[in-house]
């Protein structure tokens, strides 16, 4: 019996994360006919593609919280460590930057979960175009990285036989 180095919450909310970090994205880039009809409206689309995005940001917010008391990585090639650091960091710090970009960007107040209106944020055009621009072309290193990782977790699993990915994934075990 293997023990994981990440809680239950983590293992949690890090499949949480990734499941709508898949809806997120499906919403724009799916098809317009079947998301609207489900949603009642293109509106809605954005709405919940918006609200999604904010509950990301506050479950990353949460897990950088709780990283702290993880335990460190065990003993690693030196390259290796520093793979694994630079790769979960820099997902990390896209989980910030796509939703934290999105909300800059609006120029309209956005209702988050169809409760309380939300925005917009008092900026510069400028800022808000800087802020578009993260938000369009940041999503192209998201999915490399997803791809990347999903890959690697795959890699471990199924090439090198040892317990990355049954850390993550406690059914495997
Ligand atoms: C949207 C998709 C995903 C995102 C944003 C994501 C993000 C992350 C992040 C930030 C960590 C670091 C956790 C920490 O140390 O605090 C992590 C760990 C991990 N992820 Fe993902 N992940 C995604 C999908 C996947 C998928 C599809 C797999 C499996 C095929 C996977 C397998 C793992 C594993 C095994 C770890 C633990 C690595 C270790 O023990 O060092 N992840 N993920
Ligand atoms: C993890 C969070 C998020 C991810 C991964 C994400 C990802 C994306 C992607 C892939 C697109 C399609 C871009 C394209 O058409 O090329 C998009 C568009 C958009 N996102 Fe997000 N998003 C997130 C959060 C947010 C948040 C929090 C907001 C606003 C509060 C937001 C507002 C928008 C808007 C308004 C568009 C349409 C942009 C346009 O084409 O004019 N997003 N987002």
């Amino acid at each position: 019996m293997t023990h994981s180095r990440f809680s239950a919450l983590q293992i949690a909310f890090h499949w949480l994360t990734a499941a709508l970090i898949l809806l997120i994205v499906a919403l724009p880039y799916g098809s317009e006919a079947f998301f609207e009809a489900l949603l009642g409206g293109k509106g809605n689309v954005f709405t919940l593609h918006k609200s999604l995005g904010v509950l990301v940001l506050l479950l990353t917010v949460l897990r950088l919280c709780m990283r702290r008391r993880a335990q460190p990585l065990e003993a690693k090639a030196p390259l290796e460590r520093f793979l694994v650091k630079a790769g979960h960091g820099l997902l990390y710090l896209l989980l910030l930057a796509m939703p934290l970009s999105g909300l800059l960007f609006g120029s309209r107040p956005f209702s988050l979960f169809w409760l309380v209106e939300v925005g917009p944020l008092p900026l510069s055009a400028d800022l808000r175009g800087l802020a578009k621009d993260v938000h369009i072309l940041a999503q192209y290193l998201l999915f490399a990285m997803i791809l990347g990782h999903a890959g690697a977790a795959l890699w471990h699993h199924y090439v090198r036989r040892d317990d990355t990915l049954k850390g993550m994934l406690p059914l495997l075990r």
